[in-house]
């Protein structure tokens, strides 16, 4: 089956890097989180299972740093597409500066920091934006509290959503990821063959097959791409 590109849909595709100049570290950096604590210890539920209170308290303070961020330009130029385009944006990122900027189609694959589940399942969801989830906070099925998180060995939230999405969309954007984690990285390869691919990073060791490189800081490079897709937006 072959399918029809929408000539106003715009799929990015974002991670840590269009937040690092908000001020939230990225993962695989120097200085980034995976570098300086072990993701084993903390983003899996083993991690949880064996020190949950350790693990509660590096999310609230992720948290709570989110919560006290600000977007950046980057944000503010995707965000600004909406009214020339349909612009869905599938974030491996948990804060919510994409929204905070106002972009209104966000799809959260590896969950969200503002989110509280119960430990035994995903059924009961509560809003918390930056407010620290205490142990002995339950939810409604008797289970303590933790962040809506997704951890390694979880299953991505919206993955077949995303994927029709970035399959028929006329561009796509790629911001401020290292493609290093399966199956958020996969979701480049389904672009449209017709579709104008850019991928936006300081550095990729290997840009995935018929996108253009725009190596640079994604409040000066994603800018310019937004104002150049803004006169090119196709009339209504
Ligand atoms: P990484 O740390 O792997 O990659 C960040 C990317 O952003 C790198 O390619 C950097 O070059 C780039 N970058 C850094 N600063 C930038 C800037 N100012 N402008 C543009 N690009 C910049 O982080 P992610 O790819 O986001 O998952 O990591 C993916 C997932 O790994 C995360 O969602 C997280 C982690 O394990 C979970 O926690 C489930």
């Amino acid at each position: 089956m072959t399918t029809t590109v929408q000539l106003r849909k715009i799929v990015v595709l974002s991670g840590s890097g269009v937040s690092a100049e908000s001020g939230l570290p990225t993962f695989r950096d120097a200085k980034g989180l995976w570098n300086n604590h072990p993701w084993q210890e903390l983003a899996s539920p083993e991690g949880w299972q064996r020190h949950p209170e350790t693990v509660q308290a590096f999310y609230n303070e992720r948290r709570q740093k989110a919560w006290a961020a600000q977007p950046n330009a980057a944000h503010a130029a995707i965000a600004s597409l909406e009214p020339a385009y349909e612009v869905v944006i599938v974030t491996q990122n948990v804060d919510a500066l994409h929204e905070r900027a106002g972009s209104t189609q966000v799809l959260h694959i590896h969950g969200e920091l503002a989110y509280a589940r119960g430990t035994s399942e995903r059924r009961h969801r509560y809003r918390i934006d930056g407010a620290p989830i205490e142990m002995g906070q339950f939810c409604e099925d008797g289970t303590q509290l933790r962040p809506d998180i997704v951890w390694f060995g979880e299953s991505v939230q919206h993955f077949d959503e995303a994927l029709m999405h970035v399959s028929d969309a006329a561009r796509v954007l790629v911001v401020g990821t290292s493609l290093a984690v399966q199956p958020a990285a996969s979701l480049a390869r389904y672009a449209h063959h017709s579709a104008e691919k850019v991928l936006v990073s300081l550095d990729m060791e290997e840009v995935p097959r018929g996108f253009d490189f725009m190596r640079g800081k994604a409040t000066e490079q994603v800018p310019a791409l937004v104002a150049r897709w803004l006169a090119q937006a196709p009339q209504r």
